[in-house]
């Protein structure tokens, strides 16, 4: 039995260090030390039927070499197990891994939505500079150079570029399109604007979109109704409107546009987190366009007349979103972006 136990193990160390496979590897171990037909097992199993004196020594023995044995298999295991790591296997026929997509962001994500439902209002959209002359942004729109309409925005001057500002507000996009449209039009123009401006709800650039239709006999009521159509697709279709008196230089009358709270309506509950309360949240200006504005783009304003109205985009997406702090529109953490 000793002989056969020592046969037992060189055959082992052989076949073990010559397997070239795990799977090798584990027809041995199976071979060797499996429970009902391995070689060792089997061995062992006869250890009660010898003369007892020979018992203890066998049994011993027996155990010596199963150790050695799992010890030498498993050392192999290892040596697999670690070529396997170092050896850079490419699979060339595997599926390639999917690439990270991207999208908009959540203000981008929203102006697409205001083009969208202005579009099927019959609005066109159009497009004009940041960096405008001074007549664009404030002039033509009835701002002379002193002005106090100019103080309420705080502006970018351009250092080298005469009579140049960052524009404060799309509405020099009203006086672009006009110069070079006859009406009747109707248009929206969202983009970027710049002020000296920077807290949680206020940053030097945020988003504007303009509106403007020129055509004959327009009145607030026509104003009334497109904003109402279309703040009530974009926001909730319980929307209410309220008009406050206002006044901009470029529009008479002017208005202050309010909407009714996205959560409790025109039932301001105090505990609101959007209204506070008030029931209503400010979104813009508006107005008819005042005559001066025409005639400083050659139209004639017992001809023509309209609406125009500018409205702030990251407030309506905080709003819509229950975002607190404006900044986080502009830190770019994915974190706070994908969430849209
Ligand atoms: N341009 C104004 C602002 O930035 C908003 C406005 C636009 C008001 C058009 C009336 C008409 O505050």
């Amino acid at each position: 039995m000793k002989k056969n136990l020592e046969e037992i193990k060189s055959t082992a160390i052989q076949q073990i260090s010559a397997a070239t496979t795990l799977d090798e590897l584990h027809e041995i171990e199976v071979e060797i030390l499996g429970r009902k037909q391995g070689s060792l097992s089997l061995l062992l199993r006869k250890v009660p039927s010898l003369p007892v004196e020979e018992r203890p020594e066998m049994g011993k023995q027996g155990n010596i070499v199963k150790k050695e044995i799992t010890q030498l298999i498993s050392n192999k295991q290892k040596e697999f197990e670690n070529a396997e790591e170092s050896e850079e296997f490419f699979d060339f026929s595997a599926p390639s891994p999917k690439p990270k997509i991207g999208k908009s962001h959540p203000i981008s994500q929203f102006i697409r939505e205001v083009e969208d439902v202005f579009g099927r209002l019959g609005f066109d959209i159009a497009d004009g500079p940041e960096i405008d002359d001074e007549h664009h942004n404030f002039n033509a729109l009835n701002i002379p150079e002193h002005h106090p309409a100019r103080e309420m925005q705080d502006t970018f001057w351009v250092k080298n570029l005469k009579k140049h500002v960052l524009r404060t507000q799309t509405s020099n996009v009203q006086i672009h399109f006009m110069e070079k449209n006859e009406p009747p039009f109707r248009i929206i123009a969202p983009g970027k604007v710049f002020r000296k401006d920077s807290d949680a709800t206020h940053s030097p650039m945020f988003h504007q979109v303009e509106g403007l239709m020129i055509d004959k006999n327009i009145s607030l009521a026509n104003l009334k109704f497109v904003l109402l159509s279309a703040l009530r697709e974009l926001i909730s279709p319980d929307l209410e409107l309220r008009f406050r008196l206002s006044y901009f230089p470029f529009t008479e009358p002017s208005l202050e546009v309010d909407a009714s709270c996205p959560i409790c309506g025109t039932n301001g509950k105090k505990e609101c987190r959007v209204c506070k309360g008030t029931s209503w949240l400010e979104i813009g200006g508006a107005g008819m366009v005042h005559p001066n504005v025409l005639k400083n783009v050659g139209l004639d304003s017992s001809q023509w007349n309209g609406f125009a109205f500018g409205f702030g985009i990251e407030r309506q997406v905080m709003i819509r979103h229950q975002i607190n702090d404006l900044r986080q529109f502009y830190e770019n953490d994915l974190r706070f972006l994908e969430q849209f």
